[in-house]
């Protein structure tokens, strides 16, 4: 497995993040969006979060995905607790050496050391300062899928303390604590900043560059100094399938491997089976969302289907939401029969429907819109079973 690395990206989030850079808005917080897949996680770890070590911050992660049974507020919570811990664990060794049973950091904030990794009667604001005293550095805190807060009220709890630690410690000219989220849905991560309620109202969501041009050099070199006989490799070959794979490395990287194998039985230049296997690819993921589509109930495939049409706009049941669904079915739905669909969408395994805890509501996976979007240009919209049934037949 390869790993390429964004350093120069890397640097300006730093210098962003620590406002240090004359326009922009990070030391507000960065909201990073990109699609499923497309390397946010290993960017965040492996390329920024070291950039901060590296310019003296201390670092905590958290993947509000890593485990979904959890409340994402308690796994906000404990990253910042498991932080804390590892810095007055320090502190309370040194105060235990020389005979010292109390702790006070920095001067300013007395901590009671028999309740050093519990958060409760600690709150989210106060561990953070703490963290930053301990630390005698400023802190960055990089919630990754950060829009999976907003799915639950302790998290959204959390996203309002974490805006209130932001709102206290920074002071112009100085950053004491930064806010990095990101998220594989824009729509979603939007929540967070775009109406005077949300958390986070005035910031900007912000595209993370997908991996490109210096990413596909990186990978023509190795193959090259693999493999002297396929030199030079077509690096605009490679860059159209890498596209076509939706700048997804991993999907890529796999094609690579395959097409270039011994055991691939290909003669003479693999990028144009390179770039077979990414239409093959596309077809798949497309082949996957219709099959999908296919085995909803007809409510169920009349309520999705408005949500890709509305988007953002989506509201699920006013007065145009239902007489859509009536003229899709031809019959009328109830409010609650579009509540039902709407709950097994959300219920489904993969889930099809992503809910807030405002209730409000949006597909999961964002590749579906574009989905929708080509099949409706192409006069393909709905999409209908094989034996060409309608497919809003009885229930
Ligand atoms: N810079 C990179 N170099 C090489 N491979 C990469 C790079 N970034 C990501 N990948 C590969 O792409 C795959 C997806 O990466 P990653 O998990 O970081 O993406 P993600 O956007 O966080 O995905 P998800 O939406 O599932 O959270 C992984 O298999 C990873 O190894
Ligand atoms: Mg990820």
């Amino acid at each position: 497995m390869i790993a390429f690395h964004r350093t120069a990206l890397a640097q300006q989030l730093v210098q962003a993040l620590q406002g240090r850079s004359l326009m922009g808005d990070a030391h507000n917080g960065l909201f990073l969006a990109a699609p499923r897949r497309t390397g946010k996680s290993t960017f965040l770890q492996g390329d920024l979060a070291p950039a901060l070590q590296q310019d003296g911050v201390e670092v905590v992660y958290v993947d509000l995905w890593a485990d979904t049974r959890r409340d994402p507020g308690t796994l906000i919570a404990e990253a910042i607790a498991q932080a804390l811990q590892s810095h007055l664990g320090l502190v309370a060794r040194t105060a235990k050496k020389v005979g010292v049973k109390s702790v006070k950091v920095a001067g300013a904030l007395d901590i009671d050391t028999s309740k050093i990794g519990q958060i409760d009667g600690l709150t989210l604001v106060d561990a953070l300062r703490s963290l930053q005293q301990a630390a005698d550095r400023p802190v960055a805190l990089i919630i990754d899928e950060a829009q999976h807060a907003l799915t639950s009220e302790a998290g959204e709890v959390a996203m309002t303390a974490l805006k209130s630690a932001r709102d206290q410690m920074n002071k112009p000219g100085q950053v004491k604590l930064m806010l990095v989220m990101s998220g594989s849905d824009r729509d979603k991560l939007l929540r967070l900043v775009v109406n005077a309620g949300a958390p986070f109202y005035g910031s900007q969501i912000q595209a993370l560059p997908p991996l490109d041009t210096d990413f596909i050099a990186h990978v023509a070199e190795l193959v090259e100094a693999q493999r002297p006989d396929l030199v030079p490799v077509d690096r605009a070959g490679l860059q159209l399938a890498f596209a076509a794979f939706g700048h997804r490395p991993q999907f890529f990287m796999a094609a690579m491997g395959a097409v270039l194998s011994p055991l691939s039985g290909g003669s003479g230049r693999f990028e144009p089976a390179l770039q077979q296997a990414a239409q093959d690819q596309q077809a798949q993921d497309e082949a996957q969302m219709e099959s999908d589509y296919l085995g909803l109930k007809p409510t169920e495939q009349a309520v999705l289907w408005r949500m890709l049409d509305q988007g953002p706009r989506f509201r699920p049941y006013d007065a145009e939401a239902l007489r859509f669904y009536r003229e899709k079915l031809g019959r009328p739905i109830s409010v609650q029969q579009a509540q039902k669909a709407l709950e097994s969408l959300r219920q489904r395994t993969p889930a099809l429907v992503w809910k807030s805890a405002r209730g409000e509501y949006a597909v999961e996976d964002a590749a579906m819109h574009r989905w929708f979007q080509v099949r409706l240009e192409g006069g393909k919209w709905p999409p209908a079973t094989e034996q060409g049934d309608l497919p809003f037949d009885d229930e």
